[in-house]
Parts: structure tokens; C-alpha cells; sequence
């Protein structure tokens, strides 16, 4: 009988491209979006549904969990995927938009693994494939302290999440990805900025620039990211935690095998 995956944040990027595939491997998919009105690709596929989600609106996750679940009957995957980025000095940015990082990044899990819980006890088991970036478990830049923040904090969520799940034969999975060649994440992200506050005007050329202008070898094809979570998702791979991409496994195995001072002094100098 063919699988179930319920995934996140379908409407663009790496969602979507996981979704296609999977449907394309025989995989039912639940495909889940903000705006399912907008959709003309995914809804070409007979193996995926499509739910209307915001991850931060708890009706919106217990209704489309539902529907998903009396669709397909049984979810044996589900990917934590929509994700967006705030950027900019934290003293420039708005209350909503601190807020907003959280809730998407870290809150949106939340709210997914916590209406999936009771369906996946039932069914003896499952897993979460949680799309996290090196930025969860290493810095790379200034500016970048609330995405950090967002998942730092979902790491240490799925980690903590391990040992109550463990038991219940649900299994958990993060991936840590770098840039993406497809980078409408990067075109998305919210940049705090106030006219009135000049002071760090240099360093957020400085990043802006490294985003417009980083060169290939520093961005991952997404298809690897795709493949990766087929790899886990089909049980090829157990790692807990899969690094993609060369910089991100230089920067943390740098951050890894240098004294965190160091490793701060050196990130800061090519932003000094
Ligand atoms: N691309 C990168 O550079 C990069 C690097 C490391 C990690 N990541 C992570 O990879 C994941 C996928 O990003 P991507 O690269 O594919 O970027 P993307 O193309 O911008 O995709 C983000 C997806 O999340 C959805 N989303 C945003 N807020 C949402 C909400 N409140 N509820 C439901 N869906 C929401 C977006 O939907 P809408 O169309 O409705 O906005 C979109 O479908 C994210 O978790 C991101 O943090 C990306």
C-alpha cells in the first residue's frame, strides 16, 4: 500500500519540489499551502491533496490535519518545511515581525507535531522530518539573530522531543541545509530597518551583498535537499541530523573543532 506524507509549506521551493517527487515515487501526498486558490501545479497530480495551512493558526492545523488524515486514513510522514526569514539588527526590528519569525519557524512545528501526536499513537508510529538550516546549529552571520534564534530553538525542541517519542516508535529527523539555488527564500525575507538608525547601515550592505551576489558552490541544488528527505523518509538514512552542502559542513565543523571565541572573531572578521 502506497505511503502518506503531509507537508508544509507546498506552495513554492523546496515544499513543493518535495511534494512532486514524492507523488512521482508513488508516495500519496497531503500538500499543504496558504493559498490552495493559487495552486495550478500541484493539483495536476491524482496522488496529492491539497490543504489550506498557516502553521501559526491553530484552527487552520486542527482542520487540515483532520482532513488529511480521513483522506489518506494513515500519515506515516510528516515534513515540517514552511519556513521564512527575519533579518536585519535586532534593535531595528518590528515587535510583529520578532513575533512572526518565532511563530512560523519554531511555533509552526509545534502546532504540527502536537495535532499529529494522537493520530500517530494510534497508528504505532510515524516521523517528523524537520526542516531546520546550519543556522540551527551554528551562526554564519550578523543580522541574522532571530532566524537563528527560530531554529536554535527547533533543534533543541526535536532533541529534547527524542526521548518521549523514542518509546512511542515516532522517530525524528532534522535537516540542516545551506542557501538554496532556488532562492525565493532569500527574495521572501523580512529586513528590519529604520531610516532614523544608521548604525549598522555597513554591515547590512555587507550581508545583502553576500546574499545577491553568493556564488553557486556556496548554494545547495535543491533536489539533494529533496533526495535527502526521501532517503529518510523511505528509511535508507537513520541520521538524526543530515548537514547538506559544503558550507554548511565547513562552518559547522569549523564551529565544532575551534573554541567558540574563535570561531565568533572569525565569522566577525569577513563582516568587520
Ligand atoms: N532557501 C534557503 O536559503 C534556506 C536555507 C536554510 C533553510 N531553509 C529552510 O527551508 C524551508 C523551506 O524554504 P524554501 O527555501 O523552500 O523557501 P520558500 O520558497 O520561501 O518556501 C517557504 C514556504 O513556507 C511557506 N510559509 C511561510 N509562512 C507560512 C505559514 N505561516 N504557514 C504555512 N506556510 C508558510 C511559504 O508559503 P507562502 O507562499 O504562503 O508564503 C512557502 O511555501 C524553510 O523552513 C527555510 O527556513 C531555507
Amino acid at each position: 500500500m502506497a505511503k502518506t506524507i503531509f507537508i508544509t509549506g507546498t506552495s513554492s521551493g523546496l515544499g513543493k519540489l518535495t511534494a512532486k517527487y514524492f507523488a512521482q515515487q508513488g508516495w500519496n501526498v497531503a500538500a499543504t499551502m496558504r493559498s490552495p486558490e493559487k495552486e495550478t501545479e500541484l493539483t495536476t497530480y491524482s496522488n496529492i491533496k491539497i490543504f489550506k495551512l498557516d502553521v501559526t493558526d491553530i484552527e487552520q492545523v486542527k482542520n487540515a490535519t483532520k482532513q488529511a488524515i480521513s483522506a489518506f486514513g494513515k500519515i506515516d510522514v510528516i515534513v515540517n518545511n514552511a519556513g521564512m526569514g527575519t533579518y536585519g539588527a535586532l534593535e531595528l526590528a518590528k515587535e510583529n515581525d520578532i513575533d512572526w519569525q518565532f511563530a512560523v519557524n519554531t511555533r509552526g512545528p509545534i502546532n504540527i507535531i502536537r495535532a499529529f501526536l494522537p493520530h500517530l499513537r494510534e497508528v504505532g508510529g510515524g516521523m517528523f522530518i524537520n526542516i531546520s538550516s546550519f543556522m540551527g546549529v551554528t551562526t554564519a552571520a550578523p543580522l541574522g539573530s532571530l532566524y537563528n534564534m527560530s531554529k536554535f530553538a527547533l533543534e533543541g525542541l526535536i532533541e529534547g522531543l527524542y526521548y518521549e517519542l523514542k518509546p512511542l516508535n515516532i522517530e525524528l529527523r532534522l535537516i540542516e541545509q545551506g542557501g538554496s539555488k532556488d532562492n525565493n527564500f532569500v527574495d521572501n525575507v523580512t529586513w528590519n530597518t529604520d531610516p532614523e538608525i544608521t548604525a549598522y547601515d555597513e554591515m547590512t550592505r555587507k550581508l545583502k551583498n553576500l546574499f545577491a551576489n553568493a556564488g553557486d558552490e556556496h548554494k545547495d541544488d535543491p533536489m539533494v535537499i529533496v533526495n535527502a528527505i526521501y532517503g529518510l523518509a523511505s528509511g535508507e538514512s537513520k541520521k538524526f541530523r543530515t548537514i547538506i552542502g559544503a558550507s554548511g559542513n565547513y562552518l559547522v565543523n569549523l564551529r565544532n573543532s575551534v573554541p567558540i571565541e574563535e570561531y565568533l572573531e572569525t565569522i566577525a572578521a569577513n563582516f568587520g
